[in-house]
């Protein structure tokens, strides 16, 4: 079994706006803890296995980049940020149900576009450093992990925050791969050896940035995909999760492209 790349599946919120969620509990939430170092695929790995399985994606680093970004707005000069002015702005983000994911607002508007920016990807390490921006991160996540069946994506996810998820499983590949994904992805074209370079040296820097938080789980299933396509490695955490949550293709068939 493979999957097929379906156009639009890893496109962002269908709806722009951010509403409270709703009580769709179910009695026992599956938790499926993806981790791993920076632009190793997790996020869009992780959204793509929550849409064939029927879940959400909560992706924490995005909750740490919209910390950043409220902070941001308020005090522009970083140097200046303490963490209770972090958590201050902070107040003003919420994590808001949309089709397929859990997705950060700040003052309840849609966010994507501003968290992935150059500034907030320049501080966002150093936010993500603060225990107590770090708890109230984790305390989001788990209450969206309350309401759905989640796939969540960030570097503790099996480790500190979901120490018992249904499924743990841990990315990696190698710098120079991510490097060139990253930047295929950004610039919609193939990137030369000397930008893939100069990107991997960002991404090491960035690796080292984030060791402390960046942990795998020991009963992690360690997958390492600098030699898998995104296709791939979407199969094989959905054969996982299908295998550990016992439940079969009932909640939407990866041949299926309509049914998601
Ligand atoms: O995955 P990302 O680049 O969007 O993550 C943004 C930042 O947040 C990055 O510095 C790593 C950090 N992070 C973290 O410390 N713990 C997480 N669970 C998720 C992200």
């Amino acid at each position: 079994m493979c999957l097929g790349l379906v156009p639009g599946i890893l496109a962002g919120p269908r709806s722009r706006d951010c509403v409270t969620a709703n009580a769709d509990s179910p009695t026992d939430p599956v938790v499926i803890a993806i981790d791993g170092p920076a632009a190793s695929g997790k996020s869009s790995t992780a959204h793509w296995v929550a849409s064939v399985l029927g879940y959400r994606h909560v992706d924490s680093g995005a909750l740490y980049r919209a910390a950043t970004a409220a902070t941001l707005r308020s005090s522009p000069s970083a140097d200046s940020w303490t963490e209770g002015a972090v958590l201050e702005s902070a107040a003003n983000v919420t994590l808001s149900p949309r089709d397929t994911s859990f997705a950060p607002c700040i003052d309840g508007r849609d966010v994507e576009a501003e968290i992935r920016g150059a500034e907030v990807t320049q501080h966002v390490s150093r936010v993500a450093q603060m225990p107590r921006v770090r708890a109230w991160v984790n305390n989001l996540v788990r209450d969206a992990a309350t309401r759905h069946d989640v796939v969540v994506d960030g570097r503790d996810m099996g480790t500190a925050v979901f120490p018992n998820a249904t499924l743990k499983v841990f990315l990696i590949a190698d710098p120079w791969e991510r490097a060139r994904r990253r930047l295929t992805q950004q610039m919609k074209r193939r990137p030369t050896d000397t930008e893939i370079a100069e990107e991997t040296d960002r991404i090491v820097q960035r690796d080292a940035n984030d060791a402390t938080q960046t942990v795998q789980a020991k009963d992690a299933v360690l997958i390492d995909t600098t030699y898998l396509t995104q296709p791939e490695q979407v199969d094989r955490i959905v054969a996982l999760a299908r295998a550990v949550t016992h439940r079969g293709s009932e909640a939407s068939s990866v041949d299926d492209p309509e049914s998601r």
